[in-house]
């Protein structure tokens, strides 16, 4: 039995967003959702089971890292998972690196958990499918769920552990798209999204969102078939005002933008007013805002972000592809 394996997962941006849980025991959203995955932000994660015993508890290390208990137990968590399907119990170490600043807006969980699970599987020999990877990989981290599959893909609600499952809408070579970030801040953020899916609800305003969000996933399925970007755009900057609205109003509020946020919303909206230059923002549970645009507008709405204050770095990816095996001469 193989005993080890690498994998490298692409993070994912959402332009339909999850945020709140109808179930939080297993990560059942309260809608679906749709995102890219990217392929220049990503995981690179090995896991090791330790079938001779030698391991006193499972050992995890990040971006050289070496995990205090604490720190490592939503691994732990997700290894639990894992060792339940096998029906094994063995310990695991695990070690994995993200090519892209942890608290830099780009969700390292949903790279991360994704990551974790097809390696972890692959080392068990566990022969899984991709929609049974997600529905596992969900289980660590909601957006996670996403990145066990290339391009644009959605996640569909669902309503048990084995329907809340992703799939893909299109491979990533259907549309050349960008997400570039703008880091205004790398500082961790003081509310996680998992503390912050259990608050959702408490606003007024998640109800409202929830009417909506229907017809602008059609909207965005839509756009996307037609690689239409002034379709697309419009509806993914609505839904991140509207989970940010919701964030806000939740009890207590989680108010996750600073100064710098708002100078780049509206230098875009002035951008596509004032240039026509077709870049539009989203902005997941941080700060750092996400500017989605055609690959030829791409190097103009960098050269535009440079020329604004406050922005620690860029980040530009493209869409990527799925899970993809490494092996030792690769890494
Ligand atoms: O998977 P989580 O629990 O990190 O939640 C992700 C939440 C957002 O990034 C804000 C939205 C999304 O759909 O990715």
């Amino acid at each position: 039995m193989t005993q080890t394996a690498t994998y490298r997962v692409g993070s994912n941006i959402a332009f339909i967003k999850y945020w709140g849980v109808a179930d939080a025991t297993i990560n059942i959203p309260l809608n679906n959702s749709i995102s890219m995955t990217l392929a220049d932000a990503y995981t690179t994660t090995t896991v090791t089971w330790d079938v001779d015993g030698r391991l006193a508890t499972d050992e995890v290390t990040v971006d050289g890292e070496r995990f205090a208990p604490k720190k490592a137990q939503r691994v732990v968590d997700h290894l639990d998972r894992l060792r339940a399907v096998a029906g094994v119990n063995y310990r695991a170490q695990v070690t994995s690196a993200n090519n892209f600043p942890m608290a830099s807006g780009i969700a390292s969980s949903a790279s991360g958990f994704a990551a974790l699970t097809v390696a972890g599987c692959a080392a068990l020999g566990l022969d899984l499918d991709p929609t049974r990877l997600s529905a596992i990989a969900r289980r660590g981290s909601g957006s996670a769920s996403r990145s066990l599959f290339g391009g644009f893909v959605e996640w569909e609600q669902g309503h048990d552990d084995v329907t809340s499952v992703a799939h893909q809408l299109y491979t990533e070579d259907h549309w050349d798209l960008r997400d570039i970030v703008a880091v205004i801040s790398s500082e961790e953020k003081k509310v996680s999204s998992a503390g912050g899916h259990l608050l959702a609800l408490t606003s007024p305003l998640a109800e409202g969102r929830r009417d909506h969000v229907d017809g602008w996933l059609a909207e965005v399925r839509r756009a996307i078939t037609e690689r239409d970007i002034a379709r697309l755009g419009p509806i993914i900057e609505l839904d991140a005002l509207a989970m940010h609205s919701v964030m806000m109003t939740s009890n207590p509020s989680l108010l996750y933008w600073q100064p710098g946020t708002l100078t780049i919303l509206h230098a875009v909206q002035h951008w596509r007013e004032d240039d026509g230059l077709q870049a539009y923002f989203t902005i997941d549970a941080g700060p750092n805002v996400h500017l989605i645009c055609e690959a030829d507008t791409a190097a103009e709405v960098e050269t535009r972000l440079a020329q604004l204050p406050g922005i620690e770095r860029v980040i530009v990816s493209q869409a990527g592809p799925g899970p993809m095996r490494i092996f030792e001469d690769q890494t």
